[in-house]
């Protein structure tokens, strides 16, 4: 979604970094871009297109872009159309600001503010905050003090980057959306932004304010940023750490797609996966985290995160016999759940800053129950907010259909399964574990080698009309996930189905322009084949996903994609996942979509 980047320093290239900055935000999708700077004749700049950022900087080319402040933005539209307009920053002759979130008393305040006289000239909800500011600076308030008012008159989540052109200077704060801030002492560079990732390699610290902490940016000075509470006064209210700088930016490399580039990444992140629990920095956590005892589990997550939440659910029953509900954060506050002592809430997150899966998580923490996020991104709301935190270690993910981080999510949960049976403390079970991550990575290692004969399916079928995903047990979730995969990058319906319900009413949808990609695990193999055979009798096309050498599946089947199931046990799902992977990869590939931005979609969901 919206993406935010502020820079103050000494560099005169500050709207190069910036954009540089902003380049490295276009996975999180947006639909148009600007930049607003203070030149070297000391005047506000701004600069704004809709579409690609590609547009904001043919606008810029020739221009003096001198200059050693910058806050850049890409936004994805809410309030208002895709216009040149309504993209931020917004500015007027004392202030220009950028927004991301909802201002949910916009109109209120738009009508009070016009009745001052005040005019607006975009139909954005953000614009009101630029002129309540304004009206605060005209009316002698210093700026932080008018920030601040003008913050408290706000309702909803919303994160706010100032520039205040009179003296050059940044100002931030934040309620309930993700703002980060990073220095460079070296360099004495201060940025902000809403995704550490835009800082990697630029500075060394890494400042997440809570909410309702103005963060102003002073670089050049003995603090490169300071921090205050609304009523003015200094503030410690923030997590510091150390930026890794290792941290680089992810590259394509020999990839034409991140997301086929962070399917191939899958093995080596399983591999090191069990590194860091089982003997590096994560033993401890693991540790610590067995020793929780719940009595119920209530998962909560969203899409892909959701359908990994279904894959640690089995695990946790299955293994752990601990009666574990699957909730989509999006409809868990709406009814009302019952959370008692003992109950424990885990959170499932690429991101870390999913609204509803922090709306979720904030429910769960005033009722008093433990909070665990199974997350991606150290350091993120939901990481901050929970009691404790497993990181799944995937990187960074670039391409908005999620992969690599459903797989990372389902082994870390794995892995709690394990760490609450105290199956860690036992030499024996832990090597057994170890060794089903590494076969389960080896064997997705040589499923990637010979991924062309995956490819070949997906150029055979990917102009059908539409995909049945379908499976039983502990792949109805891998059913669930691979339809969404498709949708999302090829644009094709496609939906995930119990293979067992499909007669119950969606079996009417099929014909010969039907595919069913039907996956068929060794246990449960005759009941998943007879509903293969239903479809078959109504003329449906068989893609059949099951164990390698078997005539009878591969007689009923129109294609047939051999998988080598034995020894990975529970963990097979998540072997069979990578095949849905590849298959959506490629049909989108054939139908020529924008594979790593698809359209509509975010890759982080901040709003609800
Ligand atoms: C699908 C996808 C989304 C996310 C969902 C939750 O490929 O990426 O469905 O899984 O928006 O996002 P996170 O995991 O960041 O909370």
């Amino acid at each position: 979604m919206c993406g935010i980047v502020g820079y103050f320093g000494p560099s005169q290239n500050s709207v190069e970094i910036v954009l540089e900055g902003l380049k490295r935000l276009e996975y999180r999708g947006y639909d148009s871009a600007g930049v607003s700077f203070i030149d070297e004749h000391n005047e506000l700049q701004n600069y704004k297109k809709a579409g690609k950022l590609d547009n904001l900087k043919e606008e810029l080319k020739g221009k003096n872009l001198i200059a050693r402040t910058c806050i850049g933005h890409t936004r994805w539209a809410t309030h208002g159309g895709v216009t040149d307009e309504n993209a931020h920053p917004h500015h007027n002759d004392i202030l220009s600001i950028i927004h991301n979130g909802i201002i949910e008393n916009a109109n209120e305040l738009k009508k009070e503010l016009m009745s001052q006289g005040v005019k607006f000239k975009s139909e954005t909800d953000s614009e009101s905050f630029l002129e309540l500011v304004s009206f605060e600076l005209r009316n002698g308030k210093p700026i932080l003090e008018a920030i601040s008012d003008s913050f408290r008159r706000i309702h909803g989540n919303s994160a706010f980057v100032v520039l205040y052109p009179k003296t050059g200077e940044i100002f931030a704060i934040k309620r309930g959306a993700p703002l980060v801030c990073g220095i460079n002492e070296i360099t004495s560079e201060a940025l902000v932004s809403s995704d550490p990732y835009a800082l990697a390699g630029i500075v060394h610290k890494l400042y997440f304010p809570e909410d309702e902490v103005i963060v102003h940016l002073s670089g050049g000075n003995k603090n490169l940023v300071n921090f205050y509470e609304l009523d003015l006064t200094k503030t410690t209210r923030y997590l510091s750490k150390k930026q890794d700088m290792t941290v680089t930016v992810s590259e394509k490399g020999e990839y034409e797609h991140f997301m086929l580039k962070e399917i191939h990444e899958q093995p080596e992140l399983i591999r090191n996966l069990t590194q860091y629990y089982f003997a590096g920095e994560g033993r401890e956590t693991l540790e610590r985290i067995g020793h929780f005892s719940p009595k119920r589990i209530y998962i909560s997550a969203c899409g892909t995160a959701a359908y990994a939440g279904l894959v640690v659910r089995d695990f946790l029953e299955g293994i752990n016999r601990i009666p574990t509900n699957v909730e989509l954060a999006s409809e868990f506050r709406y009814r009302n759940p019952i959370l008692s002592e003992g109950d424990f809430g885990i959170f499932v997150s690429q991101s870390g800053e999913t609204a509803d899966t922090l709306a979720a998580q904030s429910l769960c923490k005033k009722s008093g129950i433990k909070t665990l996020s199974i997350v991606n991104v150290d350091g993120s709301t939901l990481f901050r907010e929970c009691d404790d935190n497993l990181l799944i270690r995937a990187g960074v993910e670039i391409g908005v259909a999620s992969t690599k981080a459903f797989t990372q999510q389902a082994l870390t949960g794995r892995l709690m399964s394990a760490a609450f049976a105290g199956d860690l403390k036992d030499e024996n079970k832990k090597v057994a574990l170890s060794g089903k991550f590494a076969l389960l990575a080896e064997r997705i290692d040589k499923l990637l080698a010979a991924s062309d004969s995956i490819k070949t399916v997906a150029e055979a079928i990917y102009n059908y009309k539409g995909f049945f995903y379908t499976g039983r047990g502990a792949y109805f979730p891998i059913a669930l996930e691979g339809a969404l995969k498709l949708k999302e990058i090829a644009y094709v319906h496609a939906e995930g189905y119990a293979s067992g319900e499909l007669k119950h009413g969606p079996i009417a949808l099929i014909d010969e322009e039907m595919v069913n990609i039907a996956l068929v695990a060794p246990d449960l193999f005759e009941k998943t084949v007879s509903n293969i055979q239903e479809i078959k009798a109504r003329k449906g096309v068989i893609v059949s996903v099951g164990p390698r050498g078997n005539q009878e599946l591969q007689a009923l089947s129109d294609y047939y994609i051999p998988l080598d199931f034995d020894g990975l046990e529970e963990l097979a799902p998540l072997y069979v996942n990578v095949v849905n992977q590849l298959l959506a990869y490629y049909m989108a590939k054939f139908k020529g979509t924008d594979i790593d931005k698809p359209r509509n979609l975010a890759k982080s969901v901040t709003v609800e």
